[in-house]
């Protein structure tokens, strides 16, 4: 690895965390920043930091000494000549970014590697006023830096390969994971994260279910960590909003990426989230007071055979056995007896479509999503006419051993499949498009979003013939271009390959 000794511009929080991993890996940092004593106390809060980590075990007295020995604030920003990388993490401002470059071209040496930390503007935008465009690319970290481990190495139009190489080097070796992407909106991380927030978002909006309800089916049922609406809770809409905004415009309105007046009108309000004490939730010293309960299981006297209907038979065989391991009765015949509960298992779309579908009484259909795993939590839809008794037998049914199920309104598909989809969609566009390879794509959604699994992967556990099946009901359902299915994904699909091949042209 070339890099020895590198500047650090603007020492606030990303600067910072920056400086802590790269002289904790050894690397000489020098620190400017333009405002008086915004280094100093930069330094500090990093030593208090340091002295924390120490006292916890996690880094012994010889490296807390080495770490601050290879950081040097300079008073003067001449001072950073000679160094091999430049990293910039000053104010998001694309003319004062701009400007700043222009001035360190002409402090350091020509082989000096200048980075960028934007997390919005265009590394090729910014590099357009430098004299040698091709030494300079964005290193876009995430905060807190040193715990996100994955970094995106942002190629401009004009950046050299050595350049990109010699960054994820380093990347490398102060202990990151670093992906390659090229300069477009949100780069991988910020632009796969859109699918999220935003369906939830329309999810809301339609009626669906409630907040606690969606956070719930896609933490416990989906396996995301947090659910979209307490995520935005803690990002804080002030932060999301204006984000999803600056995508949707950026790829010119495409209504994968089209957010959803409720948080502008929200952000209007000021209920941003948990940083003032209410957004989706409400808020007492960071804790949520309102997160309603889980659906209260009606008590049932009598049950009627159920009969089950399933897109895939699997799904029908997993049914029949479940329905049988309770005691209860399936209806096997040909057709629905006149009393059967009529249970079906379909994927992207509503109840009273999957009845006139199959021919049955929309009045005693319940749907039943099983997308995600069986054994996790439970969503079920009834049609706007199922009665309630079968409602509440299909319930009592799915919460007799003890899962959580969730009743929710008719809905163009379940929670979990229509968010699960558009996850695995967006991420399948942004191979399809080459911003980056889906190995890369896949650890950089992981690590820099927490998700179980990449998005691409997640499309293979789950099947892609299903979620291809999901967004090809809902787009001819809704006729809303943001379900369109990738073309990444229905070549893979209909060849039977995983979503990870990527082919040799
Ligand atoms: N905060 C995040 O979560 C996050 C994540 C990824 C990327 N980023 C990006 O990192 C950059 C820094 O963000 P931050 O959150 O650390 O900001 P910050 O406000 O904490 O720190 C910015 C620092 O830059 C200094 N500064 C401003 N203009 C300067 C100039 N012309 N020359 C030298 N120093 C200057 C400021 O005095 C301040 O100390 C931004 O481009 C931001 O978009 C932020």
């Amino acid at each position: 690895m070339a890099i020895q000794i590198m500047a650090l511009i603007g020492t606030g929080v990303m600067g910072m965390g920056i400086a802590q991993i790269a002289a904790q890996a050894g690397i000489d940092v020098r620190l400017f920043d333009a405002r008086a004593d915004a280094a100093e106390q930069g330094l500090a809060k990093l030593k208090l930091t340091l002295e924390k980590l120490q006292a916890k075990g996690k880094i012994s007295q010889q490296q807390f000494t080495d770490t601050l020995a290879h950081l040097h604030i300079v008073e003067n920003i001449e001072a950073i000549a000679g160094v091999d990388l430049v990293v910039e993490a000053i104010i998001e401002n694309l003319e004062i970014k701009q400007n700043l470059f222009k001035q360190l071209e002409s402090i350091v040496s020509d082989s000096t590697i200048l980075a960028t930390n934007t997390s919005s503007l265009s590394v090729t935008a910014i590099a357009s006023v430098l004299e040698h465009q091709g030494r300079m690319a964005g290193l876009h970290f995430f905060n807190p830096v040193p715990l996100m481990k994955v970094v995106e190495v942002i190629a401009g139009f004009a950046t050299k390969e050595d350049v990109i190489t010699e960054l994820l080097a380093f990347a490398s070796h102060i202990g990151h994971c670093g992906v390659r992407t090229k300069d477009t909106p949100g780069f991988i991380v910020n632009h796969a994260g859109r699918a999220y927030g935003t369906e939830a978002l329309k999810i809301l909006g339609e009626g669906v279910t409630t907040v606690s309800e969606i956070d719930r089916i896609l933490r416990e049922g989906a396996g995301f960590r947090m659910g979209p609406l307490e995520l935005f809770d803690l990002t804080g809409l002030d932060v999301s909003h204006p984000v999803m905004e600056s995508i949707f415009n950026q790829f010119y309105q495409e209504d994968r990426y089209r957010p959803h007046p409720l948080t502008r009108q929200m952000l209007a309000g000021k209920k941003v989230g948990r940083k003032v004490g209410e957004g989706f939730y409400k808020y007492v010293d960071g804790a949520k007071t309102n997160e309603a309960p889980r659906q209260t299981v009606p008590q049932v006297a009598a049950y009627s055979s159920v009969w089950i209907k399933a897109d895939r038979e699997q799904d029908a065989v997993i049914l029949r056995q479940f329905i049988q391991m309770q005691g209860l009765v399936c209806d096997n015949a040909e057709q629905p007896a006149s009393e059967s509960l009529i249970l079906l298992a379909t994927y992207g779309e509503d109840t009273t479509t999957a009845a006139l579908r199959f021919g049955v009484d929309a009045t005693r259909a319940v749907n039943i999503d099983l997308l995600t795993d069986f054994d996790k939590h439970r969503t079920l839809m009834p049609s706007i006419v199922t009665q309630q008794s079968y409602i509440d037998q299909a319930h009592a049914i799915f919460a007799r051993d003890g899962h959580g199920v969730s009743i929710i309104a008719e809905s163009v598909g379940f929670i979990a499949q229509r968010v699960l989809a558009m996850v695995v969609n967006l991420a399948c566009d942004i191979a399809q498009q080459k911003i980056a390879t889906v190995t890369d794509i896949d650890k950089a959604v992981k690590l820099g979003l927490g998700y179980p699994y990449g998005p691409i992967s997640w499309g293979d556990v789950l099947g892609s013939e299903r979620i291809l099946l999901i967004l090809e009901r809902m787009y001819s359902n809704t006729g809303d271009q943001r379900y369109r299915p990738s073309p990444w994904l229905k070549r893979r699909s209909a060849l039977n390959l995983s979503l990870l091949h990527s082919s040799t042209i």
